[in-house]
């Protein structure tokens, strides 16, 4: 049996603990779809499809093994994105007890929905800090982002 997962969330931009948690998805799955997915919560900076180009060019730069597609969801539910692939895990990355916090309803209503379910992966501690929020304020500041995103996303950030 083909064990897919995927991967969602905002990545605006994808940062190093996005690629981290994608990296180890990769080791443990099949394949791995990370589906880029508009959140009406938050203001967009970068548009869907600049979004996936910055992730499939750090997965490439970054040398990451494994069967990776990278692709959008913007026409209904996640895990109808999910059935349509037929994966059966989605993997969130988690920070903190206010991630569980964040994540746990909607575990448990996707679970609900298409008995999809969410395995919670831990990032490498060195990234527990970083979100895609706090890059997108500092960069607008003109501070550096480096320690943060890999590096196309740096290098497009400077051209923007
Ligand atoms: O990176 P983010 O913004 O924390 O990701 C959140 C995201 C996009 C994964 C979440 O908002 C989501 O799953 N949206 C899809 C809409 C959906 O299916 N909602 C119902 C079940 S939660």
């Amino acid at each position: 049996m083909n064990r897919i997962a995927v991967v969602p969330g905002s990545f605006d931009p994808v940062t190093l603990g996005h690629l981290d948690v994608i990296e180890r998805a990769a080791g443990l799955f099949d394949e791995v779809h990370v589906v880029v997915v508009h959140n009406p919560d938050k203001n967009a900076l970068l548009p869907i499809a600049q979004r996936v180009s910055l992730i499939e060019r750090s997965i490439a730069d970054a040398g990451v093994a494994g069967t990776i597609v990278v692709a959008s969801w913007s026409v209904g539910l996640l895990v109808d994105y999910c059935t349509d692939v037929g994966a059966q895990v989605l993997i969130k990355g988690i920070r903190s007890q206010i991630d569980v916090a964040y994540e746990t309803p909607m575990a448990i209503v996707n679970r609900n929905l298409a008995a999809v379910e969410t395995v919670f992966m831990l990032p490498d501690p060195s990234h527990a800090h970083v979100s895609s929020s706090l890059v997108r304020q500092v960069a607008a500041l003109g501070g550096d982002v480096r320690p943060y995103v890999p590096a196309a996303v740096y290098e497009f950030l400077q051209k923007t």
